[in-house]
């Protein structure tokens, strides 16, 4: 295997600085600032050189975060509007949180769970008690919890419903986003989730979201286990259902005798004003994915919750993690959820939600076709104006201390911690204000 010294990479980069400076300009309009600093594209063309393509940063090298600020390489300080997709909800960093991951370090990280660790019934007792469920199932990263409920969903149908086997199948929304493993990418509506990756998996079934027409024909199929869905889709764009959906979309499939389950991953802990995005409607769902903000964004920490009748269907040795449960995860999940309760970040993100929204909808630009969101999970949509996108505007409110980022070309999502405060919910809009009327 070829290896290269330190040195020869740092020099390498060196010499590759005004390259990726020209490359960089060539990408943005000529009256746009220089992208970024020397500091910076070093470590931009390191990743570019020896990371796989899979990701389109913002130009933005981050080295440093506490609560709702980050710092870049340079030491400007930016606030975060994005929060690591809504999973540092508590804040960067949080104290309680480090301490938790420190201390419990210190003992003991990782048992797999061959044998049995004094944190981990701790942890799961903390959740099906703050949520109201019999049992929780500890993955790490959504995607996994998310295909956890998947197979549950399974297991309940054949074991349970009475489902022929290898017949079950499971309704999902479109436009949803549930992460990217083929299962994952299966669901998915978006040719860019699953292009190229075929073939899929069998028996899912994609229904329109907030159709519940469409929903009812495709549950009475009685090979249908469970409908699952976001309750307000994140990625597509921030998609907030009519008021109901959530409540009648669970009644059609229980009436169908089916499950109806809902990926709270990004939706989840706290992030739209509530615990849960479906306590809205006080729809208890029948299975709840949870991840990202599980752990304040310290470790990926995910996890399922469910009642006996669901969750005892998987005997041992038919569904595992080797870090699944480890103490390290139980004690910052545990330390992560106290800190959304203690300091009531879902009432928080309440308030500063209406706050940011209404700032938001004064804005009258014509820039700005629509302001929507719940919480701190909100979203505008940019209308290409004199040839400026929403990546043109995420670069600028970049320059101007604010960092965002677009999702599908004409979307900007605004999701900052849920530990913002008055003060500083009302200068980031002011920054988002005089951003967008520059577009003017
Ligand atoms: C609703 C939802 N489900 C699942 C996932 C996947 O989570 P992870 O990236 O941790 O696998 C995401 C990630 O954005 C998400 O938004």
């Amino acid at each position: 295997m070829m290896m290269m010294s330190t040195r020869r990479i740092v020099s390498s980069a060196r010499t590759a600085v005004p390259a990726i400076r020209q490359q960089a300009r060539a990408m943005s309009s000529p009256t746009d600032p220089e992208p970024n600093t020397e500091a910076s594209l070093k470590f931009i063309h390191r990743e570019d050189t020896y990371g796989a393509h899979n990701y389109h940063p913002l130009p933005v090298v981050l080295a440093r975060g506490s609560g709702v600020f980050v710092w870049d390489v340079d030491g400007k300080r930016y606030y975060d509007f994005l929060s690591a997709y809504s999973a540092v909800n508590q804040g960067h960093c949080h104290p309680k949180i480090v301490k938790a991951l420190i201390d419990q370090a210190e003992n003991m990280t990782l048992t797999s769970r061959a044998f049995y660790n004094n944190k981990l019934g701790e942890f799961e007792q903390f959740m099906t008690q703050l949520f109201g469920y019999d049992k929780f199932l500890p993955m790490n990263t959504g995607v996994e919890a998310w295909e956890t409920g998947v197979k549950l969903a399974r297991r309940w149908g054949y074991d349970v419903k009475g489902i022929p086997e290898n017949q079950a199948k499971v309704v999902f929304a479109e436009n949803n986003f549930h992460g990217r493993t083929l299962a994952a990418i299966s669901a998915s509506t978006d040719p860019e989730s699953y292009g190229g990756f075929g073939p899929f998996m069998p028996g899912f079934i994609k229904v329109p979201f907030g159709d519940l027409k469409a929903l009812e024909e495709a549950v009475k199929d009685p090979t249908v286990a469970a409908y699952k869905c976001e309750p307000i889709q994140g990625e597509a764009g921030v998609i907030v259902p009519d008021e109901g959906y959530l409540r009648e979309a669970q009644r059609i499939c229980h009436e169908n005798n089916c499950l109806f389950m809902a990926d709270e991953v990004q939706t989840g802990c706290a992030r739209t004003g509530k615990l849960l995005a479906c306590d809205y409607e006080e729809v208890k769902p029948d299975v709840v994915v949870l991840g990202k903000a599980l752990s304040g964004g310290v470790l990926p920490v995910s996890g399922v919750l469910a009642n006996d009748e669901v969750m005892l269907t998987i005997k041992p040795g038919q569904h595992g993690s080797t870090f699944g449960g480890n103490p390290l995860s139980c004690a910052v999940g545990m330390a992560a959820m106290k800190v959304l309760v203690e300091e009531n970040l879902a009432e928080n993100a309440n308030r500063m939600g209406k706050i940011l929204r209404d700032r938001l909808t004064a804005l009258d630009s014509p820039l700005i076709t629509t302001v929507r969101g719940k919480g701190l999970l909100n979203a505008i949509v940019i209308k290409p104006h004199k040839g400026k996108t929403a990546w043109d505007v995420c670069m600028k409110l970049r320059d101007n201390g604010l960092l965002a980022k677009p999702t599908h070309d004409d979307i900007i999502r605004f999701a900052p911690p849920l530990v913002i405060n008055k003060d500083q919910i009302e200068e980031c809009a002011d920054i988002i204000a005089n951003t967008i009327k520059a577009f003017e």
